[in-house]
This record gives structure tokens, C-alpha cells and sequence, in this order.
């Protein structure tokens, strides 16, 4: 019995860790998620690197740029059609774009 315990007690140690994985980095998202769009400009996506394209919206203030990110606007899906990714991959994520595009 206590062996039994004992090995629920790793299991779920082991599945919260898994819950509790790392944020993933800005350019991890976007090469597994916002890529699809950004990297060609699809449906009009602001092209990733593409200064002239995002100066308009950075200067909506960053906060305006992950709400848009998180909730979706126009032809931007929320979180860019990631509903596994947390908030904090897909603010990652703009950051990421964003750095590249100053
Ligand atoms: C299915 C295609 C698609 C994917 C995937 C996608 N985007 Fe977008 N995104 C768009 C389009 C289209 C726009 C332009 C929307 C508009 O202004 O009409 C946009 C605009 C944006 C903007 C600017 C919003 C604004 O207020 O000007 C941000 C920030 C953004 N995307 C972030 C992301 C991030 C971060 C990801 C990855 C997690 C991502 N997007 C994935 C299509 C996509």
C-alpha cells in the first residue's frame, strides 16, 4: 500500500510539472504559430520584419497590440488560432515580432 501511495504521489508530481511547463519564448511561437500569417502577410498580416507595416500599429502602445493579440481583431485570430498557448506565449510572441520590426 505505501509503495502504492508513494508512486501516485511521482505520477502527479510528474503531471503537474507537465502543466506547469515553461513559457514557451516569443520566437518559439512564432515559428510554431504566428509564421503561418506573418511570414507571408496574409489577409493582410503585418510581414514579419516589415518595418513599415508595423509602425502604425506599434504605435497603438504594446498593452493595445496583446489585447488584439489575445482577443483577435478583424482578420487576426484570437491568439492567432493557439487556444493551448498561455497569454504570456502569445505576448511572447508579439514581443518577438515586434522587436524585429523596430
Ligand atoms: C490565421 C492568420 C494569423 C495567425 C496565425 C496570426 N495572425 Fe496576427 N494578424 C493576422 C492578420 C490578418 C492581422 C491584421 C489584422 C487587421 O488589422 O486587420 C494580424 C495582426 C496582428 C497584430 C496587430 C494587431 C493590431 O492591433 O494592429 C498582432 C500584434 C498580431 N497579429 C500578433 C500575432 C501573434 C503574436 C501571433 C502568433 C501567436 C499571430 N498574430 C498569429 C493574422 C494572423
Amino acid at each position: 500500500m505505501k509503495k502504492m501511495t508513494l508512486l501516485l504521489v511521482v505520477v502527479s508530481a510528474v503531471t503537474a510539472n507537465l502543466s506547469f511547463a515553461a513559457d514557451r519564448t516569443g520566437e518559439a511561437i512564432f515559428k510554431a504559430v504566428c509564421t503561418t500569417c506573418h511570414t507571408a502577410g496574409l489577409m493582410n498580416a503585418p510581414k514579419f520584419g516589415d518595418k513599415a507595416a508595423w509602425k502604425p500599429r506599434i504605435a497603438q502602445g504594446i498593452p493595445t497590440l496583446y489585447d488584439h493579440a489575445l482577443k483577435g481583431i478583424r482578420m487576426m485570430p484570437p491568439k492567432g488560432t493557439c487556444t493551448a498557448c498561455t497569454d504570456k506565449e502569445i505576448k511572447n510572441g508579439v514581443d518577438y515580432m515586434v522587436s524585429k520590426a523596430k
